[in-house]
């Protein structure tokens, strides 16, 4: 018999990768995140659907029929989709990563950027077929009346598509980005027999409730439906909106996901973090020991949106600005590789490496290295630099959340001054205790910088513990379990 499920969630990225070892054997690893705290919260019967994403992942999908084991997945009952390769990479890496990311991060050099022409129109037919496996596997999948849960820009089809194969279900889609206004929306190609903006608000429209983090992105969301569909947007007593378009409502909600502060804290104060402490404070030196050097700390995926290059050019205006700090401080930088099949950001992640080199060529002296940087993932010590750090420093042109700049307050030992970019959407819950920044302006970020490294410590203790406070609000389990029930509801 086949079991059909009451919840389901969809998302490109599954809870659980597999690496291909030279013998053939799989290797599981697990992740983390709101969505998988959130659906092992769900009582009753809940899958995930997901997309195979390399080499390991297709093998672990055709080895088990795309049915994952449970021991991998920490119990979850998760359903991987084998997508044909070239369909997956046109899908995620042409429109996904390489359109739509970056209409909502709006970070086209529009006099060059971009060409729509045959390569995308071809890319776009592979971003249907894919929404339309989402769409397919889901249908099979979902029992009566059920709950489906659809993540993120590269699944904006699904629910128009999963409507109209099940019109029973509860349909909702959740953005993790920001939305970018109707003026740099309509970049995408929209004629009047529909286009791709246009496309893509149907097809979000097509669920009975669309989400975003922030209050800012989700009236982004509703101005694009007005301005290109001609969509009404109407507005309740209680300040709920919604979307009205060819005679049905698609809800809009907000959820600002927090930082899960329990298992941070927790995961924060075992020996492995311990550990990377130790070795973090060797590579950060400590002279004098009584008065040790101070530090900046970045945590970020190296993509094109978290700016980490004009983060690294404006510490160093901070050192050549104040001379006092030589030697005094460092500059400690994680980014992490991330879609390095694309061109521009493997360009971008070799930019981040030189510009930090160049900083440590100027600047550095043979006990003092200005920056750390350090590009091999590890949760273990970026926890361990959270911990350490007496600035945090992020500074995203835009961000749909961005959770680092919640997770440090959580876990930082001594107090950290938050220096946050008004464009993140954690702005709209820490900006009151934060110093916030214009992305852009290097020299005002420089500021920025030297004054939260001379930030009194009680006034940074103390604003630590609200932006704590602000930033574990909404756990990720909540805000997950929030969605269901304004779904159901
Ligand atoms: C953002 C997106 C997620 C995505 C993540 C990592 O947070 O909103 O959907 O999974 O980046 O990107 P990746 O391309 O590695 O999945």
């Amino acid at each position: 018999m086949v079991t059909r499920h009451q919840v389901l969630v969809a998302s490109n990225r599954g809870p659980v990768s597999y690496s291909l070892g030279e013998g053939g054997e799989l290797t599981a690893k697990r992740g983390g995140g709101g969505l998988v705290s959130g659906l092992s919260a769900v009582k009753g019967d809940a899958v995930w659907v997901c997309a195979a994403l390399g080499d390991g992942d297709r093998e672990a999908a055709r080895r088990t029929g795309g049915v994952l084991d449970a021991s991998d997945t920490g119990g979850q009952q998760v359903r991987m989709l084998d997508i044909e390769p070239e369909v997956f990479s046109d899908a995620y890496n042409g429109v996904a990563n390489s359109v739509l990311w970056f209409v909502h991060h709006m970070l086209y050099q529009t006099p060059t950027e971009p060409v729509f022409g045959a390569e995308f129109e071809r890319q776009w037919r592979s971003y249907e077929a894919y929404n339309a496996a989402f769409a397919d596997a889901l249908a099979e999948e979902a029992a009566e009346g059920a709950a489906v849960l659809v993540q993120d820009y590269h699944l904006t089809l699904v629910p128009g598509m999963l409507r109209e194969r099940r019109p029973d279900l509860r349909i909702g889609h959740f953005s993790h980005t920001p939305w970018a206004p109707p003026d740099y929306f309509r970049l995408l190609p929209d004629d009047p027999d529909g286009g791709v903006g246009a496309e893509v608000l149907r097809g979000i429209l097509g669920a009975d409730r669309a989400a975003f983090l922030t209050r800012r992105w989700a009236h982004a969301f509703a101005e694009c439906c007005a301005k290109l569909l001609g969509a009404e947007v109407t507005t309740a007593e209680d300040g709920q909106f919604a979307v009205v378009h060819e005679g049905r409502a698609t809800r809009i909600g907000v959820h600002g996901l927090g930082a899960d502060g329990d298992f941070l804290r927790e995961r924060a104060h075992r020996e492995d973090v311990a550990e990377r402490m130790a070795a973090l404070r060797e590579q950060i030196g400590s002279e004098p020991a009584d008065n040790p050097r101070r530090t900046i700390v970045r945590v970020d995926r190296t993509e094109l949106s978290k700016n980490i290059v004009r983060g690294l050019l404006a510490y160093r205006r901070l050192l050549d600005d104040h001379p006092e700090w030589h030697g005094r401080v460092v500059h400690v930088a994680f980014a992490y590789p991330s879609r390095q099949d694309l061109a521009v950001y493997r360009e971008y992640t070799e930019e981040v490496s030189r510009v930090a080199g160049e900083i440590n060529e100027a600047y550095g002296t043979s006990d003092w290295s200005p920056v750390v940087l350090h590009v091999k993932d590890d949760f273990a010590r970026s926890l361990a630099a959270y911990r350490l750090a007496d600035v945090a420093l992020v500074n995203p042109i835009r961000d749909g959340m961005n959770l680092v700049a919640k997770e440090i307050p959580v876990v930082s030992d001594g107090g950290c001054a938050l220096v946050l970019s008004r464009e993140a959407g954690a702005f709209a819950e820490l900006a009151e205790d934060a110093i916030t920044v214009n992305p852009y302006d290097i020299g005002a970020t420089a500021d920025a910088l030297h004054r939260a490294l001379t930030m009194d410590a009680g006034e940074r203790a103390e604003r630590t513990k609200r932006l704590a406070a602000a930033a574990t609000a909404l756990s990720p389990t909540q805000w997950f379990l929030d969605q269901l029930e304004a779904l159901r509801s």
